[in-house]
């Protein structure tokens, strides 16, 4: 039987499965200090901010606890914004969420100052094409000069995968992966928290920074959390290693 491609239903799949750990980080963890650094570097308190695949609200509550009171917030996944209208409510504030899907949000051209899409969550659409979509739309959407922050993966930064993506390599050229995958790089793996199967693409760096030019961006700045931050580890314990980017909209 042929394999079916990772769809987007899969991916609403997965992250349905991981509302109640995320609704967790939301009340025990918050903004990382990673996060809370780059977001007072970049966002002016008064910006109208757009919190992409916001999941539960951990960033758009951190957001706001920070004095940016300006926020859209939106996520694919239904029971993650369910749950983020509950600690809104539990919390008493006032914040908009709704569900979206950011390769086809409809809000309008140049109207928002800054955009954030956290914790990898770019790099969890399926397929090149689409993730290029989505920066299109972000783009779309922001003023010039405008910032759009958000993390990925590191394909050639972490050190423990280097073997796994070398015969992966091998695999691809032989026509050997997995048939649900679309491009090398691409990942299926169980999740450390949850009883499920987590897609994600894992890209280098000259991919993002090809991506980002293509979309009309310029990079401002680009490092590994690590090199910057030590994070707690609580933190390192929900998030791994990851890499920002900072673009302007050219
Ligand atoms: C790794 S989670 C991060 C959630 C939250 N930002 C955080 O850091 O706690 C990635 C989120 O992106 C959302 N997502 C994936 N594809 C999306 C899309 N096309 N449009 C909007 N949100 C999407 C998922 O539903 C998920 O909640």
């Amino acid at each position: 039987m042929k394999s079916r491609k990772i769809n987007t239903q899969n991916i609403i799949k997965q992250y349905e499965s991981g509302v109640s750990n995320y609704s967790k980080s939301t009340y025990d963890i918050g903004l990382w200090e990673s996060e809370k650094t780059v977001l007072l570097n970049y966002f002016k308190k008064s910006d109208r901010i757009l919190d992409i695949g916001c999941g539960t609200g951990r960033t758009s509550f951190g957001l706001y606890q920070l004095g940016y009171i300006n926020l859209s917030c939106f996520d694919i996944t239904p029971g993650m914004i369910e749950a983020a209208k509950c600690i809104a409510e539990t919390k008493g504030v006032d914040i908009n969420f709704s569900v979206d899907d950011v390769t086809q949000m409809s809000f309008e051209n140049e109207s928002f100052d800054a955009a954030f899409f956290s914790f990898n969550g770019l790099m969890s659409i399926p397929q090149s094409t689409n993730r290029a979509t989505a920066l299109n739309q972000i783009n779309r959407i922001l003023k010039p000069n405008s910032y759009f922050i958000f993390t990925t993966h590191d394909r050639h930064a972490e050190l423990d995968f280097l073997a796994y993506w070398q015969e992966e390599k091998r695999r691809w050229a032989a026509g050997k992966q997995d048939q649900r995958l679309y491009e090398f790089g691409d990942r299926l793996a169980m999740s450390k928290n949850e009883n499920t199967e987590i897609y994600i693409h894992i890209p280098s760096v000259d991919e993002v920074t090809l991506a980002i030019q293509k979309a009309g961006f310029t990079l401002v700045e680009t490092f590994y959390r690590s090199e910057q931050f030590d994070e707690s580890d609580q933190v390192k314990a929900f998030s791994g290693e990851c890499r920002f980017w900072v673009l302007r909209k050219a």
